[in-house]
């Protein structure tokens, strides 16, 4: 018991831990005691495997080799690392962005019948931003365009990606002479690619520098398109009540669960489980309804636009399995486990991959298109109803806790409408004292960390010094689950904070949805800074990632930085070989970009340095 209350600190984790183990599963925690100790080579960054004179590593006591076989010593590893992984996180989030292109383009040349353009608003806002006249034309006519446009800025052809349009002058300014203004998406990733391979860029320095412009490209780039594009085609999120943890499966329904990261797939199911043919065959196999129910960010895109509830966070999705309730799961890309497949092997479930490019041991792949995504969703939520039936009544255990409620929905939109139309009444309450504060808590979970304590703890302390928190991604479904995503957790906040809350009707902690959906707070962070005149680094902001663990994180928490906003790691990236490149990164580069990273694993000190960052900041602003 002391075991599984020290994996978890959630109810339903609890519960479901231990019936995974009556079940004979093995989860994430176990496999993760399984590699313990974790080679410390690479926790430290220090080992390579780039090229195949190696794979070499460099001793950090000092007494084995200190470079590799092509002479790179621990900085340079170290570097190259780091700068790999944001590669990858930045390739993740824009290749996403890229896929949400390729639909907004069939929906205009008429290519993808069952999407549409939900917000002309928003198709005509940006458009505008890219330079294209709306008059006269269609929305069809528009997004093509829109499409095209925004596929030149994944290529070469640009100096500057169009969205820089939105960051304060001041910054701008900073990156220019820097020299890590992001040209095309894929160019920065490509050239972080090129730059680590051996033979090519060996100055750590100049490494980071490209690996902060290759963050930028993502944050003000890919990711930034992925969250523009999804609100065109499914709409711009408003403020949605919901709910939230495995009580969500519900025993007389048949359950879909969507885990993955892009709407593109989900949105579809979404309309086939409104169908009245396939609602009417459930209820012909004896359920009461069609159930959908979201695990990490496409949960987190169905939960802000549609109100769907929310299963729950990374480490749940192989628990969910273990309720024996789940008819059906269907994963796009991005954090989905590989060990999901076998798992389900032990119940009825039927996993479903849908992906070209993510395919999963044990898994029926059906893989959607634009042109055929309609048909498709409808043809899986048809198996999933009559998968119903072939429940194992002895392996179903529904979860004892009632749903907890939530809302969600926060987009930049929706908060600047709460506010009345302009960012005014925020710097008020920020100018007051009222809020002190604002910061995004953000990230995954990750099994080296009690899961949702780092979020939930951080959190609760923040809003107690009355410093707003806005979230996205498995941080945003942790308080979901502890309840403070209700407008009555308003209580728990500082006398400030809940007074702006109660006249407002709105909780202390807002949903600002998925991980991409991390671009939505830097955009408010932007039109904060703009409507003052001054950079995103002079305002009380921060930023946590409490229990990150993916190579999207890293590029996040680069972008942040490199965007001004002070960013603190609850786990410790591999960067620890390179005393350096550590003072760099949590200290020096303060002096560059006006924000630096912390890395501090106590939610509780973290709390602290946060409170003390924002203090500093007020006092500066003369605050
Ligand atoms: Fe070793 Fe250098 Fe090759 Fe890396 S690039 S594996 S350090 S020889
Ligand atoms: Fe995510």
């Amino acid at each position: 018991k002391a075991e599984i209350e020290a994996r978890t600190i959630t109810e339903d984790g609890q519960v479901f831990l231990q019936k995974a183990a009556q079940d004979g599963l093995e989860t994430v925690w176990d496999r993760y005691q399984a590699q313990k100790p974790q080679c410390g080579f690479c926790e430290l960054g220090l080992s390579c495997r780039n090229c195949s004179m190696g794979p070499c590593r460099i001793d950090p006591f000092g007494e084995g080799p200190q470079r590799g076989v092509c002479g790179a010593d621990a900085d340079i590893i170290v570097a190259r690392n780091l700068g790999r992984m944001i590669a990858a996180g930045a390739a993740s989030h824009s290749d996403h962005g890229r896929d949400l292109v390729e639909v907004l383009r069939k929906v205009g040349e008429g290519h993808a019948p069952g999407y549409t353009i939900r917000s002309e608003e928003k198709l005509k806002k940006v458009a505008a931003e890219f330079g294209i006249a709306a008059d006269g034309k269609t929305p069809a006519d528009l997004a093509v365009e829109l499409a095209h446009a925004m596929e030149e800025e994944f290529g070469t052809r640009k100096k500057a990606l169009t969205f820089l349009g939105r960051v304060p002058e001041k910054r701008r300014a900073i990156w220019d002479k820097l020299g890590i203004t992001p040209r095309g998406i894929d160019r920065e990733t490509s050239e972080m690619m090129h730059r680590t391979h051996m033979g090519v860029d060996n100055d750590w320095q100049s490494l980071l520098l490209h690996g902060l412009r290759n963050a930028l490209s993502d944050g003000w780039g890919g990711s930034f398109i992925a969250t523009e594009v999804s609100d065109i085609l499914f709409g711009i999120p408003q403020p949605v009540p919901s709910e939230v943890n495995l009580g969500v499966l519900k025993e007389n329904q048949v359950n879909i669960v969507l885990h993955g990261h892009n709407p593109i797939v989900s949105e579809m199911i979404y309309e086939a489980a409104q169908d009245p043919e396939l609602l009417a065959l459930a209820s012909e196999k004896g359920a009461e309804g069609i159930n959908l129910a979201g695990l990490c960010c496409t949960g987190n895109e169905l939960l802000m636009r549609r109100g769907i509830p929310m299963a729950g966070n990374h480490l749940m999705t192989e628990l969910a399995l273990s309720t024996g309730l789940v008819d059906m799961m269907i994963v796009d890309y991005q954090c989905i486990m590989p060990a999901l497949g076998e798992i389900a092997t032990c119940y009825h479930t039927l996993m479903i991959s849908t992906s070209d490019k993510a395919k999963f041991p044990h898994m029926a792949h059906h893989e959607f298109h634009p042109e055929t995504a309609q048909s498709k969703a409808r043809e899986l939520v048809r198996m999933a109803v009559e998968n119903y039936e072939r429940r194992l009544p002895a392996k179903v255990l529904p979860a004892p806790n009632t749903p907890t409620r939530m809302m969600a929905g926060f987009s930049v939109e929706a908060i600047l409408g709460a506010l009345g139309g302009s960012p005014a009444p925020l710097i008020e309450a920020i100018k007051s004292g009222a809020v002190q504060g604002a910061v995004g808590v953000v990230g995954c979970n990750n099994p080296k960390i009690r899961q949702d304590f780092g979020h939930v703890t951080l959190t609760r302390h923040l809003i107690e010094n009355d410093i707003l928190v806005v979230d996205t991604g498995c941080a945003a479904v942790a308080h979901a689950k502890a309840g403070l995503k209700v407008p009555e957790a308003a209580a728990l906040a500082g006398p400030g904070l809940q007074q702006v809350c109660k006249s407002l009707g709105i909780p202390p902690v807002l949903h600002m949805g998925s991980c991409v959906d991390n671009v939505r707070i830097l955009d408010l962070a932007a039109a904060l800074a703009n409507a003052l005149g001054t950079d995103i680094s002079d305002l009380p902001l921060a930023a946590a990632a409490p229990e990150w663990y993916s190579e999207k994180a890293v590029s996040i928490a680069c972008y942040a930085v490199a965007s001004g906003i002070f960013t603190v790691l609850g786990t410790p990236p591999p960067i620890f070989g390179s005393p350096k490149i550590v003072k760099l990164l949590t200290e020096d580069i303060e002096g560059l970009l006006g924000a630096s990273f912390a890395v501090e694993p106590d939610p509780e000190k973290a709390a602290a340095r946060i409170e003390q960052h924002i203090r500093q900041k007020r006092k500066a602003l003369g605050l």
